[in-house]
């Protein structure tokens, strides 16, 4: 069978852009281990107060300077409040909603999570740079949805 040039080049074009994407789809997968959300935890909205872990809400030190920080958000807040962490920190979030959907949002960071009632929202964020971190809410949860905030501080000196 006789193929033009062009036709033959294109051809190898295609199959060599196939290839290079289920090469970058195993690589990913295998030796990255990016993988699609699983172990999704789902808790009862209803009974957020009562269910582990935020029956006891607040910070938690898991390791050095490492930390576990469970809050719940609500119309229109988020608790605790104002938490201070050492500069350095690497905390990890664990988020759930008492109500409707929430968002979680540190600007100036990759923390920006929906918080969804029913489900438990986790995000991990290493603050190197003292100072105070605004936590806001974007998305439109009601008529306070504009000062649904608070504060994350990240103390200038370090474990106290
Ligand atoms: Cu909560 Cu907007």
């Amino acid at each position: 069978m006789h193929l033009h040039r062009y036709e033959k080049m294109w051809l190898m074009f295609g199959g060599g852009a196939l290839l290079l994407f289920v090469i970058i789809l195993t690589v990913n997968a295998y030796a990255m281990g990016n993988m699609p959300p699983s172990h999704m935890q789902m808790i009862e909205p209803s009974k957020v107060d009562e269910t582990p872990p935020f029956d006891k809400p607040g910070l938690r030190q898991i390791g050095e300077n490492e930390y576990e920080l469970v809050m719940t958000s609500f119309v229109f807040g988020y608790a605790p409040a104002n938490v201070e962490i050492p500069a350095g920190a690497t905390v990890h979030f664990i988020v759930t909603s008492k109500d409707v959907v929430h968002g979680f949002q540190i600007p100036g960071t990759n923390v920006n999570t929906m918080v969804l009632p029913g489900h438990i929202s986790r995000v991990t964020q290493t603050f190197a740079e003292p100072g105070e971190y605004l936590i806001l809410c974007n998305e439109y949860c009601g008529a306070g949805h504009h000062v649904m905030a608070t504060k994350l501080i990240v103390a200038d000196e370090g474990k106290e």
